[in-house]
């Protein structure tokens, strides 16, 4: 494993672990996998040497935070913990319950990263930030984080705290490059992180599925890059990593997360439906890509043009109906 350069008092893994998936109804994994295989799948990332997990009071209600809490036991207190608010109602004391009640179902006394869900379209960050900073203070929170934060609003949310936000986690991966704009270059300008969400697009950068083998889970029946011709679309960009995984004896989702890991203030944080997958996840840590295998996934990463926005409404709409 590999870890970034930056002091937080605890190592953070360039490969963390996603945990949406943890008990979570929309991905549809079911009970045998929420009381068993997530279970497996932390403990073997302790192994490989990860120590970044990302979880969300979201995720499943609770469930997500419930899980990992038990799965990761006695390891809490070394791993690097991050979890969400949704800030439906962000003002100071809501917020400071809602941290001492994920701390509480994660059965930890500090949460070690304090991340924003996705900004209030309303409600501006100092009212949040007053009770991140009140936290902060009292040693419940270590890092504040925000996630799905414009440039600005990041550096509006740092401006209302009066101090560092760490990280912002966004969708990153070769389907979506849009943090490349701004969010990057700042992130490694200031000693901050980007966290890749999606880092695999859902799955889909894994090369696994086609038009006539689509996944059928309501996350994926509502992302737009698995309609029957995006996935077509995509053909040509999985050739590209499947290419470079043949060269390195990799497989296509793990040059995907190389490519992620490709510039240094990245972390990535795939989910995981299995073990194996897991391990796959955290081996790409390793694979270093040459420049000539960076261009050329950047390459087809540009010619590919997926439908999405308002204009992947209908298809997404034939699609549900099986048109
Ligand atoms: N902040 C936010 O708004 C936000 C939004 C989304 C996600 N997140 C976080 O980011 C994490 C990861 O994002 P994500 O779950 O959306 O997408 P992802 O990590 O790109 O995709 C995860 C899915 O890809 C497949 N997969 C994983 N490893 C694989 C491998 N080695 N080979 C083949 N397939 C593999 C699995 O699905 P199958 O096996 O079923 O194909 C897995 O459930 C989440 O768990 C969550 O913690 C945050």
């Amino acid at each position: 494993m590999r870890y970034l350069g930056i002091d937080v008092g605890k190592k953070i893994s360039r490969i963390g672990l996603g945990t949406w998936q943890f008990g979570s109804r929309e991905w549809g994994y079911g009970d045998a996998y929420a009381g068993g295989e997530a279970h497996a799948v932390v403990r073997r990332a302790l192994e490989l040497g990860v120590t970044l997990f990302d979880t969300a009071e979201l995720y499943g209600f609770g469930r997500s935070e419930r899980i990992l809490g038990q799965a990761l036991g006695e390891d809490r207190e070394t791993v690097f913990l991050a979890t969400k608010i949704f800030p439906i109602v962000p003002v100071a004391p809501v917020v400071e319950q809602r941290a001492v009640a994920s701390a509480n179902r994660l059965g930890v006394q500090r949460l070690d990263l304090y991340q924003v869900h996705q900004p209030n379209p309303l409600v501006r960050d100092g009212t949040i930030m007053r009770g991140m900073l009140a936290l902060q203070r009292v040693g419940l929170v270590g890092e504040v984080g925000v996630s799905n934060y414009s440039l600005q609003r990041w550096q509006a949310a740092e401006a209302a705290l009066g101090g560092r936000v760490l990280s912002n986690q966004v969708r990153y991966n070769l389907a979506d490059r849009s943090p490349e704009r701004d969010l990057l270059p700042f992130a490694q300008a200031h000693d901050r992180v980007v966290i890749a969400y999606s880092p695999l697009a859902q799955g889909l950068l894994s090369g696994r599925y086609s038009r006539d083998s689509r996944p059928g889970n309501r996350v994926r029946a509502a992302n737009p890059l698995f309609l029957p011709e995006n996935l077509e679309r995509a053909g040509e960009l999985i050739a590209a990593l499947r290419g470079v995984a043949d060269a390195h004896a990799a497989t296509p989702a793990q040059i995907a997360l190389a490519w992620v890991l490709h510039h240094p203030a990245v972390v990535a944080i795939p989910g995981a439906s299995s073990v194996g997958q897991l391990e796959s996840n955290a081996a790409a840590a390793e694979i270093d890509l040459t420049d000539g295998e960076y261009q050329a996934l950047q390459e087809a990463s540009d010619r590919f043009r997926p439908i999405v926005g308002p204009a992947a409404l209908p298809h997404l709409i034939r699609a549900r109906l099986g048109r």
